[in-house]
């Protein structure tokens, strides 16, 4: 049982799946610590699952578990063409017997986003192309009443599982963290520093560790448009997911104000957009794999390079989260589908 569960019983008949192999470690990161002369630490959240790890994972277990629930067979979501959160919905949903049904948008093409793409395909996941964000709503709910009409009880995911079923995974990363500081395994850090893509991430790490009584900084460094996420839809997020928790356990704490309070938006690793090559990303994927850690260049490496920034200029105590899954896609993408053509052509818009 995890520890949210466990800490308030009112949350026992939420239903959820195990699918994170328990707290993942926290790591000193001592090239980089030594590099900058702070004090910077991982936690290993790549480790979270050995199928498909990384966040999605850990939002996962709530959103599958409450799909599962109703009795659905198919999962209606989407995400850009190398979308991490697509290919967990799809890999994880595969296990519990739910088909995934993707609404992709155009993302640069890069062999991350081939090697992403190839395995969503192998996972028998079927796949709808559109230009834009902007035909998204309607795109969602048309595949939504098509499977109505076929007599299925599809279960929509909002982008990136950040919804405030999805963010309660983050709730438990929080406090888990906590829980690793009171036991002496890191210090507790003034900044934890995620990729903000949306916003379910540091919206639960926020209320977990406000929950917990911590005042740590939430750094999100924002990675995705801000018509996707902005101070408007994280405030909303928060309130929705910790007003979630006090309805069911009206023991849980009233903390939505000071969770929100707890986040910073970082602005300055969007570069030339989402998924667009950056050189400041690139130079902390080279930094973090001296500590043995492998970031991509869309979240985590913008993240880590805002990390070493703040690392350099103020020093401090700072955790980053390895957001991204850690499992090898490699035999999995072998006799995968190869990838359509059109796919290749949104790449290139
Ligand atoms: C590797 C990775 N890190 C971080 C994020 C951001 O998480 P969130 O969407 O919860 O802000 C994502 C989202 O897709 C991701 O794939």
């Amino acid at each position: 049982m995890g520890v949210l569960k466990k800490r308030w019983p009112g949350l026992a008949s939420l239903p959820q799946l195990e699918l994170c192999a328990g707290p993942t470690r926290v790591e000193r990161l001592d090239t980089v610590s030594f590099d900058t002369g702070a004090e910077l630490w991982a936690k290993r959240d790549d480790e979270s699952a050995t199928l498909y790890g990384g966040n999605k994972v850990r939002k996962l277990e709530w959103i599958l578990a409450q799909a599962k629930a109703r009795g659905c067979r198919t999962l209606v979501t989407a995400g850009a063409l190398g979308s991490h959160h697509v290919l967990a919905t799809a890999t994880w949903g595969r296990e519990h017997g739910m088909q995934t049904r993707a609404i992709l948008v155009p993302q640069p093409w890069t062999p991350h986003v081939e090697q992403n793409l190839r395995a969503l395909l192998a996972t028998g996941a079927i796949v709808t192309p559109i230009k834009n964000l902007g035909f998204l709503p309607a795109a969602m709910a048309r595949e939504v009443v098509l499977r109505r009409l076929k007599g299925d009880r599809p279960q929509r995911i909002e982008l990136g599982g950040s919804c405030p079923t999805g963010a309660l995974g983050y709730v438990e990363a929080g406090l888990e963290i906590a829980e690793q500081v009171d036991h002496g395994e890191c210090p507790e850090p003034e900044f934890i520093y995620v990729a903000l893509g949306t916003g379910g991430t540091a919206a639960g790490l926020a209320i977990g560790l406000a929950a917990a009584g911590f005042t740590t900084r939430v750094v999100g460094v924002r990675v995705t448009e801000s018509k996707v996420i902005n101070t408007l839809t994280l405030r909303m997020l928060v309130r929705g997911t910790a007003r979630r928790l006090r309805a069911l356990d009206p023991s849980f704490p009233a903390v939505a104000k000071a969770a929100f309070e707890l986040i910073q938006i970082d602005n300055r690793y969007f570069g030339d957009g989402y998924g667009t090559p950056h050189a400041g990303a690139a130079a902390a994927m080279e930094a973090a794999a001296r500590d043995g850690i492998r970031l991509d260049q869309t979240y985590t490496g913008r993240a880590f390079a805002a990390m070493l920034a703040d690392g350099h200029e103020g020093g401090g105590r700072r955790l980053f989260i390895v957001t991204l899954s850690g499992a090898d896609l490699g035999p999995r993408i072998e006799n995968a589908p190869e990838v359509p053509a059109w796919a290749r052509a949104m790449g290139e818009l």
